[in-house]
């Protein structure tokens, strides 16, 4: 499989704290992988450091022909970043436009300033975005503001404006968190579904084990900003889980109880 992602001896540290210390791991195009690990470990600094929104201290994020470490110019940043689509645990969604509104703000990328500004985006944008939210179904509510929608379906818009960028990597950085067991799993299908059906390679970071198992064909396990284990779902046991976490598994289990319960 062709590589989309190659990242070499990355490393981020926030003055003393070693978030991000050597990690170097591959993606292939349309490849599914998850990213594990304990509260800390580095997970959100990796998602964050490969579309640039920090400048890691060392290390190469080779993607689509850049290198997104080392890019210093804000045009090229620009580019280079249109083609990665972000979802994020609380959505970012701007709460007074519309869900039509917040859909077309995947388009940005493309146009230049005044347009965006202006909002003059092209007729055939327009029809994407009407195709994406049907698929969604989130056809019905186009005109309604962001602020009024469920948690559910503000990650829905999420996934949408996203899908507009016409990404080749989506980074997901814990995009179930804040949602209820039954949007949980309409977000992780609907996540799937889509990057399947367009062949775009995804990153999802999790907290859940378990979600990483169902949906990934690949887990990257993250403990204290190193990677300690790359491989399939097939491969991760009860010791590796233990090591990643840096705990036992009945202590694990019982997190995820505890988790069932608040939110039952
Ligand atoms: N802006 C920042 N300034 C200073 N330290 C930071 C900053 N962002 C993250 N850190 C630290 O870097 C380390 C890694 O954080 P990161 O957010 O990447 O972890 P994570 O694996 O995403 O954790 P979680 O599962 O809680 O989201 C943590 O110790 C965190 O406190
Ligand atoms: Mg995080």
């Amino acid at each position: 499989m062709e590589n989309i992602l190659e990242i070499t001896h990355l490393k981020k540290h926030y003055g003393p704290n070693k978030a991000v210390e050597d990690v170097s791991f591959s993606v292939g195009k349309g490849e599914m992988v998850a990213i594990i690990g304990p509260s800390g470990a580095g997970k959100s600094t990796i998602l964050r450091c490969i579309n640039r929104m920090i400048e890691p201290n060392a290390g190469s994020i080779l993607f689509n022909g850049y290198d997104m470490a080392k890019i210093k110019k804000e045009k090229e940043l620009r580019t280079a970043r249109r083609q990665i689509g972000m979802i994020f645990q609380q959505f970012n969604l701007v709460y007074r436009l519309s869900v039509f509104q917040n859909v077309m703000h995947g388009r940005l990328g493309y146009m230049n300033t005044w347009n965006g500004m202006i909002g003059n985006y092209t007729e055939e944008d327009k029809k994407k975005a009407l195709e994406i939210l049907d698929r969604i179904g989130m056809r019905e509510m186009i005109y309604k503001r962001a602020s009024e929608l469920s948690g559910g379906q503000k990650q829905r818009v999420g996934i949408a404006r996203a899908l507009m960028q016409d990404p080749l990597l989506l980074l997901c950085d814990e995009p179930i968190a804040s949602l209820d067991p039954s949007s949980s799993k309409i977000i992780m299908d609907l996540i799937y579904q889509m990057t399947r059906e367009k062949n775009i390679a995804c990153i999802v970071n999790l907290h859940q084990v378990d979600v990483a198992m169902r949906y990934a064909s690949r887990i990257i396990g993250i403990h204290k900003g190193i990677i300690v284990f790359n491989d399939e779902p097939s491969k991760l046991t009860d010791n590796m889980i233990e090591l990643i976490y840096g705990t036992s598994i009945d202590q694990l289990s019982m997190n995820r109880n505890q988790e069932v319960m608040a939110h039952a």
